[in-house]
């Protein structure tokens, strides 16, 4: 029998994170590259029968015109972590790529990323109902042509900008209203991730949110989910400083060490830093951030997070956080720590192993959101738990309870 076969379809597919999943993925299939990084790759997860990483078939959505392959070129020469012999390896794999991205839309991202686009998006002119068609087209156009079992769609396009009215207004809660908005272009209700994901969901295919997009995270949408028997999950892939936040922080509840301040100062470069420079779009960003700390220490914890942008740092963010606690006798102490990462490189293998087992999840005949995979996002969508402990063991039953059923 012929092995199943999965579509990704990437939105913002030229990007750091994308550009750097894409050789990676390749150069592992090559041999040229371990899978270090991958959490599907762990036990028990490598035992569910996740789908093989040569056994996805890539396209997606851009607003730039710059060839994928050079886009790599571009990471390369700012971060120095994918290496020319790889990039020569896999560029017949990146170019035949390339073919299958297309133009995305813009609709309500903010002036800062309509201005990352080169040239006129026709998407952004059409009627909204036109522009689902016009997605829903492409998607299966790309599932026949590659005769795809299934395809996620994997939101890694620029952070948008924030709008708290997206979460008051009717079509947020309703999915009836939802459909209406569409159907009557009210175009100020809803945002270009939230279309890309109405499409997709509306399909039967998969979604998953690694930005801190509004995205799939309304009730109307995961109502279109379900109602679709299908699957999403979101927010904010958590990385680096978060990452970190969602360890330490359970420590000091444990330890019954109160933590009077927590401020976290981030300074990082590239495109995305020049994105979040702006402070709306900085905002979608800031939220999700500091959730982590609120929901595992409580809402009184003072927080500071600050994100500026240092163009020479490229792709290598650097977080220093500065943790005030107190201890016995009400004695005050301070935990300080600095990370320094690839952004995209620490990215890459947690959208691999995100697309892995959202198609896992579809096959088992699972619709709705996936607590499982909370250990994935600094906002998981439907989830209380924020220590990253708990979280994984989340994942960790999941997977021990397919293979139980299996066995
Ligand atoms: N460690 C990480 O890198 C990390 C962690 C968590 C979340 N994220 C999020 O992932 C996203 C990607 O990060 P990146 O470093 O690759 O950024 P990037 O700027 O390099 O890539 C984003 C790409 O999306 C494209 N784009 C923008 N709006 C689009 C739209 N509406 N439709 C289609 N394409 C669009 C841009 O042209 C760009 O190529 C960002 O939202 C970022 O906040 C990244």
């Amino acid at each position: 029998m012929a092995n199943r076969k999965l579509g990704c379809w990437i939105l913002g597919a030229k990007g750091g994170v994308s550009t750097t999943m894409l050789v990676g993925v390749n150069a592992i299939r090559k041999g040229l590259a371990s899978a270090a990084g991958l959490v599907s790759e762990n036990a028990p997860f490598n035992q569910l029968g996740l789908i093989p990483l040569e056994d996805i078939v890539w396209g997606g959505y851009e607003i730039r015109n710059i060839s994928l392959y050079d886009s790599a070129l571009e990471v390369e020469a700012q971060t120095g972590t994918l290496g020319y012999a790889t990039l020569n390896a896999v560029k017949t794999e990146l170019d035949s790529i390339n073919t299958e991205i297309k133009d995305g839309l813009t609709l309500n991202c903010g002036q800062v990323v309509d201005d990352l686009a080169d040239h006129e998006l026709q998407k952004n002119h059409l009627p909204l109902a036109e522009a689902v068609q016009t997605i829903q087209q492409d998607l299966q156009d790309f599932v026949e042509r590659h005769h795809l079992d299934h395809l996620v769609m994997l939101n890694l396009a620029s952070t948008e900008a924030f709008q708290p009215h997206l979460f008051e207004v009717p079509s947020y809660h309703s999915l009836e209203e939802l459909h209406r908005v569409i159907q009557t272009d009210q175009r100020e209700n809803i945002a270009a991730s939230s279309l890309y994901a109405y499409a997709a969901l509306d399909l039967g295919y998969g979604y998953v949110n690694f930005t801190p997009s509004i995205g799939s995270d309304t009730p109307a949408l995961d109502q279109l989910a379900r109602e679709r028997n299908t699957n999403h999950m979101g927010k904010d892939g958590k990385t680096g400083e978060t990452l970190m936040k969602s360890v330490l922080a359970p420590m000091f509840v444990m330890r019954n060490m109160p933590v009077l301040s927590w401020a976290g100062f981030n300074i990082l470069g590239d495109r995305d830093g020049q994105i979040l420079n702006d402070p709306i779009n900085k905002q979608s960003k800031l939220k999700s951030k500091d959730q982590t700390i609120h929901e595992i220490l409580g809402e009184q914890t003072y927080t500071k997070t600050m994100i500026e942008y240092v163009p020479s740092l490229d792709d290598w963010k650097t977080a220093w956080d500065h943790i005030h606690f107190k201890g016995f006798l009400d004695t005050k102490m301070i935990l300080q720590f600095i990370w320094q990462g690839c952004d995209s490189i620490l990215a890459a293998p947690l959208a691999l192993d995100l697309i892995r087992f959202t198609d896992f999840a579809k096959q088992q005949g699972e619709a709705g959101l996936q607590p499982h995979l909370a250990c994935f996002f600094k906002s998981p969508q439907g989830v209380e738990e924020f220590s990253l402990h708990h979280q994984y063991q989340l994942l960790v039953d999941y997977a021990k309870a397919k293979l139980k059923i299996r066995d």
